[in-house]
């Protein structure tokens, strides 16, 4: 087992078994591994921060050396403060590899102390993205085995509750409205944020 800590930073919108594949075997490897997703990403994600951590939290509370947390800004700047050695990452097929090498070699620039490791998930997982989850159960498809079943659960909530962000514009709407209840047909007004 390698001393010290390791960092392994991601979106995790959401996790996916391919995450929680890595996360198993980079707590075999480092003393201690803190899975660290990114607040303030520009990407508009469908779990909140607060429900991702939730989420990592249950799916590894059998893993003793393993913590979940969040980071803001510059990873760099954020393991240095954790004192930690290195970076893990996840590598599943070679299209990975370029932006993963690039944001390697950065990071190497920002932190020449820091080493990025790569680790391979269960080759059943090579095919797993966030990004493909959320669009496959969007669109009402199954997701079973792709991600936990905590995971699956709170997907289905998402996609059957409808925002709550949306409902307090058309609740905002009807305020402007003086009262008077939405024209169902007046879709413009549905506006989403
Ligand atoms: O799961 P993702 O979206 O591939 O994770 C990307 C992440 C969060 C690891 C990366 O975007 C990151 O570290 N962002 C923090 C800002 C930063 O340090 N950028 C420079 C990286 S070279």
């Amino acid at each position: 087992m390698h001393k010290g800590l390791a960092i392994y930073p991601g979106s995790f919108d959401p996790p996916t078994n391919g995450h929680l594949d890595l996360i198993e075997r980079g707590a075999k490897i480092f003393e201690e591994l803190v899975v660290a997703i990114l607040r303030n990403s520009e990407k508009s994600p469908m779990f909140s921060v607060a429900e991702r951590l939730e989420m990592l939290r249950q799916l590894t509370t059998n893993l003793k050396n393993v913590r979940i947390d969040t980071f803001d800004g510059l990873m760099v700047e954020y393991a240095k403060s954790m004192e930690a050695t290195c970076i893990l990452r996840g590598i599943r097929a070679i299209s990975d590899y370029e932006y993963e090498l690039q944001m390697a070699l950065m990071n190497r620039k920002l932190e020449p102390t820091l080493e990025t490791v790569f680790m391979m998930p269960a080759d059943k997982y090579s095919y797993v993205s966030s990004r493909l989850v959320r669009e496959v159960a969007q669109a009402g498809g199954p997701v079973k085995g792709l991600v936990p079943e905590v995971v699956e659960q709170k997907l289905k909530e998402k996609i059957t509750t409808p925002k709550r962000e949306t409902r307090s514009i058309e609740i905002l709407d009807r305020i402007d409205l003086g009262g008077k209840e939405l024209d169902p047909k007046d879709t413009k007004r549905k506006k989403k944020v």
